[in-house]
């Protein structure tokens, strides 16, 4: 029996992912760029070698379906695998806004390949990472990540790189409009966009373009340049979203509201640029002097804000 805990951040993707080219292997539809968070974590301890499989999310057991997906992923570090114990829970409320799948599934495929007792490169533990769910990957690694989109049919060489330097302080203030669970996982979302949107083959032609100008601005520390280009990604995978059949909506009235706020401060000279995901919720990127300004804007159309930094890589020990 052997024991290993990891400890990861949660991920915003800048530009943005959103559909699939190959599902078993989770492989994106598009390459995409994010910053990892600081103070938000996800601890996730994997004992290798039980007497049965047993996982617990939060302190209590993993409900049936997340259970199977765990259970598959070990799989996927070895095959021939015995039993083994997951223990992970977040630092943070499901209700700040956050998807928690970034940072948990990074912090198993670490905590399980040591505890398993391999020595596994970075690069292929974000390419583990991926098969549990692709912003994963991105996880890896502090600051502001590149998620390549690959050349290979087995999916190897699509996984995080981070971009240097990535000590570019920053500030992402998070407003939580619900904290309701999400109607369509991001996963159905995706697929259906890709099915049925005909604005899907725009989304994906413009995506390379979009992570050369994110990267090229965060080289720059060119913030305006990043809040644009994270802006326009955010508004193109939102529409690709509304145009499928059945549309798909994840905005709120206060989503609306937010976005609003963000371009009044901007009028008054304020660099504020926002982004949502697969939800109602408004992520805001600015300065650090300006986030309590930013905070308060939000304040009236929300449930909560928290103003978060720039997070450091992923970590494991073995003990
Ligand atoms: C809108 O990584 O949760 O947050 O690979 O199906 O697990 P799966 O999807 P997931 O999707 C994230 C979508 C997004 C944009 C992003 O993080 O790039």
């Amino acid at each position: 029996m052997s024991r290993a805990t990891a400890h990861a951040h949660p991920n915003i993707a800048l530009v943005k992912y959103w559909g699939k080219r190959d599902l078993a292997l989770n492989l994106p539809a598009v390459p995409s760029l994010s910053l990892t968070l600081a103070r938000f974590e996800t601890e996730t301890t994997v004992t290798w070698g039980t007497t049965e499989d047993r996982f617990l999310f939060n302190g209590e057991a993993a409900d049936p379906t997340t259970a199977a997906k765990i259970a598959q992923f070990l799989s996927l570090v070895d095959p021939a695998r015995p039993p083994c114990n997951v223990d992970t829970a977040n630092n943070f409320p499901s209700a700040a806004g956050l998807a928690s799948s970034s940072s948990g599934f990074a912090a198993l495929a670490l905590a399980a390949v040591a505890a398993s007792g391999q020595e596994w490169s970075k690069e292929q533990l974000s390419v583990l990472a991926r098969r549990g769910s692709g912003s994963a990957c991105r996880s890896l690694w502090g600051g502001f990540v590149e998620w390549k989109l690959g050349k290979r049919a087995d999916g190897a060489d699509s996984c995080g790189t981070p971009i240097a330097p990535s000590q570019w302080d920053v500030r992402m203030v998070v407003g939580v409009v619900s904290s309701k669970k999400k109607p369509t996982p991001s996963s159905a979302g995706m697929e259906s966009t890709r099915l049925t949107s005909p604005y899907f083959p725009a989304w994906v032609e413009t995506a390379a373009a979009d992570v050369e100008l994110g990267r090229k601005a965060v080289l720059d520390r060119d913030l305006a340049a990043l809040g644009e280009v994270m802006e326009s990604s955010t508004l193109k995978m939102h529409a690709t979203m509304w145009t499928g059949r059945p549309t798909l909506n994840y905005w709120l009235p206060g989503t609306l509201g937010c976005l609003d706020a963000v371009q009044a401060l901007r009028k008054a000279g304020i660099g504020a640029w926002a982004t949502m995901d697969a939800g109602p919720n408004v992520k805001v990127l600015c300065l650090p002097e300006d986030s309590e300004r930013v905070a308060i804007a939000l304040a009236p159309w929300v449930e909560r804000t928290d103003i978060l930094a720039p997070g450091g890589d992923a970590t494991v020990e073995q003990h």
